[in-house]
């Protein structure tokens, strides 16, 4: 087994009334790649803010690395890379200059700081680029650099908030394949753990463990592949037309649990045990309404459905 990276205990981190995070528990190791998933609000800016040594908790324990967070803040602190949220380049610098400017204020010296930054471009794909000013980078570009300054002092750690928020399809597919880099690289022999939190699905199937968040809580926490077990066989995918009035007809199955629109499809969950029988139904029932079905199978399920079944509970 590898070494644990990350182990948080009953953290807890109250403004006032609202319980930004709620009795977390982790239990990162080396080489992972752990998804914190939930929506706006759920809490994971305030849980990295916490790992980082940014706030202080409430509750709770955190270690990182072998250091305790709330004891040893500046050893901790040296082991991990943060890429906050909103995280700013200095755009008149070039991108060699910004890198620059954080191995320094990370304590970097001037013999180290140079081969370290252009081994880091070049990982990152932007070797070519180094003497471009950061305003005139891509959007894609641009969090790679700032991946990249998160990344000069070799962090074991790495902390990567909504990274790909806001970001096109090909430059967050070429993000994740750098993080995926990241942690199976055989030149960290020692080992990398990333925590990236998205409100993405997709982005969540590629973690090796996703952790779902909601009003402060983790209310579920398992690999991918678990996850969607636990909706087998009660996932059906609908394709037809009019969606609404599909929608209509299958929300009056009584079997039928929920209806969610997936693109220009629907998926229906149903009741365990009773996807044969909706599907027997519901094609009579479509086809005597003024609707029409092309397809209605039974599909594996997909993290937005088990998000969605998730979300449903007031797990106060
Ligand atoms: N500094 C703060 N003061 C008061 N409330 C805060 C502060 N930071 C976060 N919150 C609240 O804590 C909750 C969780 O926020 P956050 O951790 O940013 O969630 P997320 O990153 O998942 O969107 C929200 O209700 C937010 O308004
Ligand atoms: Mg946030």
């Amino acid at each position: 087994m590898n070494e644990t990276l990350v182990q948080a205990n009953g953290l807890k981190k109250y403004f006032d009334d609202v319980h930004a995070v709620d009795d977390v528990n982790l239990n990162i190791r080396a080489g992972e790649i752990y998804g914190l998933v939930g929506s706006d609000g759920a809490g994971k800016t305030t849980t990295m803010r916490m790992l980082v040594g940014a706030i202080l908790p409430t509750a709770g324990e955190i270690n990182v690395c072998g250091y305790d967070v709330l004891k040893q803040v500046e050893s901790a602190r040296s082991q991990i890379g943060y890429l906050s949220q909103r995280f700013s380049l200095y755009e008149d610098l070039t991108v060699l200059e910004n890198i620059r400017f954080f191995a320094e204020i990370r304590g970097l010296s001037s013999a180290e700081w140079l081969p370290r930054s252009l081994e880091i471009l070049e990982f990152v794909g932007l070797e070519k680029f180094k003497d471009r000013r950061a305003g005139q980078l891509s959007g894609g570009m641009k969090q790679k650099l700032g991946l990249a300054s998160a990344l000069v002092t070799r962090p074991r750690l790495l902390l990567l908030d909504e990274p790909t928020t806001g970001v096109d399809p090909v430059t967050r597919q070429d993000f994740w394949q750098l993080v995926i880099k990241l942690v199976s690289q055989p030149a960290t022999s020692e080992g990398v753990s990333v925590i990236i939190s998205t409100p993405y699905m997709d982005e969540a199937s590629r973690c090796h463990l996703v952790g779902f968040m909601k009003a402060g809580k983790i209310i579920a926490e398992d690999t991918p592949s678990n996850l969607r077990q636990r909706l087998n066989d009660r996932i059906l995918e609908l394709r037809g037309e009019p969606l609404r009035e599909l929608k209509n007809i299958a929300l009056q199955s009584e079997e039928v649990e929920e209806v969610s629109p997936f693109g220009d499809k629907l998926h229906l969950r149903v009741k365990a045990g009773a996807s044969q029988q909706v599907i027997a139904r519901l094609q009579k029932q479509i086809e005597a309404r003024n609707a029409k079905i092309n397809s209605l199978r039974v599909v594996p399920p997909s993290l937005e459905d088990i998000f969605i079944l998730l979300t449903e509970f007031n797990h106060e």
